[in-house]
């Protein structure tokens, strides 16, 4: 089983694939929205369960929570991002427009999550107090991919 920094960056090396993958397709091709659907419950359920497991263990460290918050507070953006692209049409070019955006953004945030927060979590979590939280990461994921469509509903009625 990988540690959890590990489980978190195979992940991130999967998002940057697909994003590559998507910004090669064209219009409202088949190819787009079954690259655009994995992305979109991938990293909604990579995120929910970052949070969960290695964010509520950063955060409950005095010098890890400005990281923390700071990436959490980065999901909600992203977030607002990839529903504003569910609700768009992928055969206009303003799709790909703000898909560039996200792109751009979500590849900013992982950076910072593998380089930064990385690092502050190495000094403040002791590797032994962070044991078995990429088991834990992975199985938080799989339950929350489960639960991306309640979530969303959920949220657009509020
Ligand atoms: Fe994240
Ligand atoms: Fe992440």
């Amino acid at each position: 089983m990988p540690d959890i920094y590990t489980a978190i960056k195979q992940d991130h090396d999967e998002h940057r694939e697909l994003l590559d993958r998507i910004a090669e397709t064209t219009g409202d091709s088949d190819a787009r929205k079954e690259a655009w659907r994995t992305f979109y419950y991938e990293v909604k359920s990579h995120a929910a369960a970052e949070e969960e497991t290695f964010y509520s263990k950063l955060i409950s460290k005095t010098w890890g929570q400005d990281a923390a918050r700071h990436s959490v507070h980065e999901h909600q953006q992203l977030d607002d991002l990839m529903e504003e692209l569910n609700e768009m049409d992928m055969s206009h070019g303003s799709w790909l427009e703000k898909f560039k955006t996200l792109r751009h953004e979500y590849e900013h945030h992982i950076e910072e999550e593998e380089n930064e927060v990385f690092t502050r979590a190495r000094e403040v979590v002791a590797d032994s107090e962070i044991e078995g939280y990429g088991a834990r990461f992975l199985e938080r994921k799989e339950e929350e991919r489960k639960l991306v469509d309640d979530k969303r509903e959920d949220s657009l009625e509020d």
